[in-house]
């Protein structure tokens, strides 16, 4: 009998590695990022071009390797960082397979550049896990490590990275989440030539969170630090008050180690109970500490998930530690209780929007001609209009009384002008002096990027600005009290959950989404002239008795059956 089993040789098993270790661009910046740091640079500079899928070089001014070394380090298990199984726990550093490089190599053009004494330095070439060969020549101490062409020789791979845009922001992170372990080392990222990420070394923690996550978002952090059982839990947390739907970021660690843990995400959230909203998705950065015995962090080929002995007990301590914090700062809720969410952090300041009086026009602009479906018998002598619970529109005719949800007739109104207007070359659009800049996740900003025509002729002007940035230059003026930020944040993540779905055309979908979302809410305050103008915009519409959900907007009540009900007839 012939034997059916064979070794693999080494070149196929580092493929068939890569595809494990080595995903996506970003998890390359991640592995050679993670070597850099280990090797206890204190300056890293990443550089990608197309998102990583044509170049990515990483260079450090860390440890080096010797010739030999710098040759050893290309076969796969081959680690400089533990020498048995026992190694591993209490690890500290990010690699310990010794997977990265040889996968890397595997499967990309590839050059390692390295010297350990800043004289004599070594480069290594490698294409598609053939080693090309050897060269000594002068360089700094440290390590460059250039990647082209990832995937050229795994063609069915290659076909499953995303846009350039989606890449970048995958390998943005990557880079944004190490930082965020070494506070220490300087980093620099550079797209295509230009600089996005750049923090200096020996920054304090605090310093580095605010410069990558921004200090927007870090002032709306607190403080957390509990420990339950054998996990302490340190970090930050935000306000209740300023967690929105969209915009999130959240980062944990496991004894400085960076993972990803959706039931500890969820943890946290049970935290807040009902102090946030629904939808509200609070922003978190949390830092577990245990025992090195209570943690497996050789579960996942990418080191990106770890293993808990006391999974209960983590999430526990987690849950615990959020509600903690937020009970310290209980007094503070009474304080937000009396700001007005509308008014203050959710609004785009009126001042900074040019000719912002231009938007009173749209209650008071008279529709062109009233269709024949107008309820209104006579608009010249027009009833006198109440709002009742700051939620609907009231007026009676001589034989009725009328009822208007002030929402959805709004609704429906800008649809039909969402809908003309997109389809005859947009709306006008009023310019930021003062352009705010808004995260977004991967999927919202898939979403930004599929309807960015739409997104342009409601009058939204939006630019990327690398991770998950977008500057927003100019907005739509749909009326008085418009929150334009609120707006563009529930339409992008509408667009991205796919709610509203069920419209056969795209465009109708997108109005509608739109008109949902920019309409004036239930619980505003309208004057006599805005419920006027909303009121007769609304005869002038196609179909004004129903929203685009096809909820009714109106309620009428025949003085018939008013008369009836009294005993009258
Ligand atoms: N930037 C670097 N500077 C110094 N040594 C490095 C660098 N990158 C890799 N090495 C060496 O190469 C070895 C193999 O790297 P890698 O394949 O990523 O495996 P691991 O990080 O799991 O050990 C490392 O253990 C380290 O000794
Ligand atoms: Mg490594």
């Amino acid at each position: 009998m012939p034997r059916r089993i064979a070794i693999l040789p080494d070149a196929v098993a580092d493929q068939i590695a890569a595809g494990e270790v080595v995903e996506r661009p970003g998890s390359a910046v991640k592995e050679l990022v993670e070597n850099a740091l280990d090797a206890g640079a204190l300056h890293v500079r990443v550089d990608l071009e197309q998102g990583g899928k044509t170049l990515i070089e990483v260079s450090d001014d860390g440890c080096g390797m010797g010739r030999e070394d710098a040759v050893l380090a290309l076969d796969r298990h081959a680690t400089s960082k533990i020498r048995s199984a026992a190694d591993l726990v209490g690890i500290r550093s990010f690699g310990f397979r010794g997977e990265a490089l040889p996968a890397i190599a595997s499967v990309s053009r590839f050059r390692l550049v390295t010297s350990e004494d800043g004289n004599e330095g070594t480069e290594i070439g490698v294409t598609g896990g053939r080693v090309d060969g050897v060269k000594s020549l002068a360089r700094q101490r440290g390590t460059t490590v250039t990647v082209r062409g990832l995937f050229f020789n795994t063609p069915a791979r290659r076909k499953f990275l995303r846009s350039v845009p989606s890449e970048t922001r995958a390998a943005h992170d990557a880079v944004a989440t190490l930082a965020l372990t070494h506070p220490e080392v300087g980093f620099e990222l550079h797209i295509d030539g230009r600089s996005r990420l750049m923090v200096p070394p020996d920054q304090s923690p605090d310093e580095r969170l605010a410069a990558i996550w921004g200090h927007d978002l870090v002032k709306t952090l607190i403080t957390l630090d509990h420990a339950v059982g054998s996990f302490r839990v340190t970090g930050f947390i935000q306000r209740p008050g300023d967690a929105a739907p969209t915009g999130r970021r959240t980062q944990l660690f496991i004894n400085d180690r960076p993972f990803r843990d959706p039931f500890l995400v969820r943890a946290a959230e049970a935290g807040y109970r009902s102090a946030i909203h629904p939808g509200d998705r609070p922003s978190l950065f949390l830092k577990l500490e245990t025992a090195p015995g209570e943690v497996d962090v050789n579960v996942h080929p990418a080191k990106l998930e770890v293993r808990f002995r006391d999974r209960l007990g983590a999430e526990r301590a987690v849950e615990e530690a959020v509600r903690e914090a937020l009970g310290r700062i209980a007094a503070a809720a009474v304080v937000w209780a009396n700001v007005d969410r509308t008014d203050e952090s959710f609004r785009t300041d009126r001042a900074d929007i040019e000719g912002a009086d231009g938007v009173l026009a749209f209650f008071e602009g008279a529709p062109s001609a009233p269709s024949e479906l107008s309820l209104l018998t006579d608009l010249s002598a027009p009833p006198a209009l109440t709002q009742l619970f700051n939620t609907y529109i009231f007026y009676a005719e001589s034989d009725r009384l009328v009822l208007i949800d002030q929402h959805s007739a709004h609704e429906r109104v800008l649809y039909e002008e969402v809908m003309t207007r997109i389809q005859s070359g947009g709306l006008p659009s009023q310019r930021l002096l003062l352009p705010f800049t808004l995260e977004f996740t991967d999927e919202e900003l898939e979403a930004i990027e599929s309807h960015g025509e739409q997104i342009s002729r409601i009058g939204f002007e939006v630019e990327a600005f690398g991770g998950r940035s977008v500057v927003v230059h100019a907005v739509p003026a749909p009326h008085p009290r418009f929150d334009a930020e609120r707006c563009l944040r529930e339409l992008v993540s509408d667009l991205a959950r796919g709610r509203f779905g069920g419209w056969a055309n795209r465009l109708e979908r997108f109005a509608a989404t739109y008109a949902c979302r920019a309409a004036i809410k239930a619980g505003e305050v309208l004057t006599e002239q805005e419920m006027r103008g909303l009121v007769t915009r609304l005869f002038a519409c196609a179909l004004p008795p129903h929203d685009v959900h096809g909820r009714a907007s109106m309620v009428q009540l025949p003085r018939e059956e008013l008369e009836r009900r009294f005993g009258r007839r």
